[in-house]
């Protein structure tokens, strides 16, 4: 099964100290699909995304990333084999250009020139403020930079830890059009978010994360009762 998933969790468990917060975590995300990880505050939906990025030791479980186990790789390891976490807070420099920015993605071996270009095409307003420092971008730019600088490493499992953090609705909408646009690319992601209403329009599939488990999985329609179930019981 693992062969046929660019992401697979087997009974990941894992810990900040003695505190357990993955608590046997199993989830697929097939190749080239976005699928969605939901649930409340504290569910540990980063958590999964930063053992995922080998930021975090599992405690127990497996992981595989496009077939092959990965268990304790360190997070450079995990980024050659194309996996590409976007952080909550975006991971980006304030007190860089929007420039200086892409620069940090040119050690993956592609030119700044080369980047430059495709970031601003599929980011025309990038383009508009090379000059600017992220830190002065809108919210919804400064995503548009932080996925701008993600796609130059040509990642092949994308993680987004809650892209739409306080942004307007409308933003929200683009930013996950864009999203939708490279999964049809053929790109894996996994997204996690709190709130769903701006991802079940798009995923192909949706995990509900509760309390350090996938307590459903499903297609987006079957999901949306289920969700409403799991925020009102917290
Ligand atoms: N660095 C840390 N040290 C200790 N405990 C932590 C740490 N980071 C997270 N936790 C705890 O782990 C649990 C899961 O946190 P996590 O950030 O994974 O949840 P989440 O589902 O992403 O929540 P949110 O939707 O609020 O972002 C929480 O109880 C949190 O307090
Ligand atoms: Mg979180």
């Amino acid at each position: 099964m693992s062969a046929a998933s660019a992401l697979e969790l087997r009974d990941v468990r894992a810990a900040y100290g003695t505190i357990n917060v993955l608590r046997g975590v199993d989830l697929a995300v097939p190749y080239g699909s976005l699928v969605a990880l939901l649930g409340p505050n504290g569910g540990g939906k980063s958590t999964a995304l930063r053992v995922i990025a080998g930021q975090l030791p599992t405690t127990g479980g497996d992981v595989f990333v496009a077939g092959r186990r990965v268990n304790g790789a360190a997070p450079d390891e995990l980024a050659r084999r194309g996996v590409c976490l976007i952080p909550e807070g975006k991971g980006i420099f304030p007190n860089l250009t929007v420039r200086e920015n892409l620069w940090m993605a040119t050690h993956s071996g592609t030119s700044l020139m080369e980047i430059e270009e495709i970031a601003y095409a599929r980011f025309p307003q990038l383009g508009q403020r090379r000059r600017q420092l992220a830190g002065r971008l809108s919210g919804g730019e400064q995503q548009m930079l932080a996925m701008a600088r993600a796609l130059a490493t040509n990642p092949s499992l994308l993680l987004l830890d809650e892209l739409s953090m306080g942004l307007a609705p409308i933003v929200v909408e683009q930013l996950y059009e864009i999203v939708a646009q490279v999964a049809n690319e053929g790109v894996s992601i996994l997204v996690v978010e709190q709130f769903a209403r701006a991802v079940l329009g798009i995923v192909d599939w949706v995990g509900i994360m509760l309390r350090g488990r996938i307590s459903n999985f499903g297609a987006p329609a079957a999901m949306e009762a289920e969700l409403s179930t799991a925020y009102l019981g917290e």
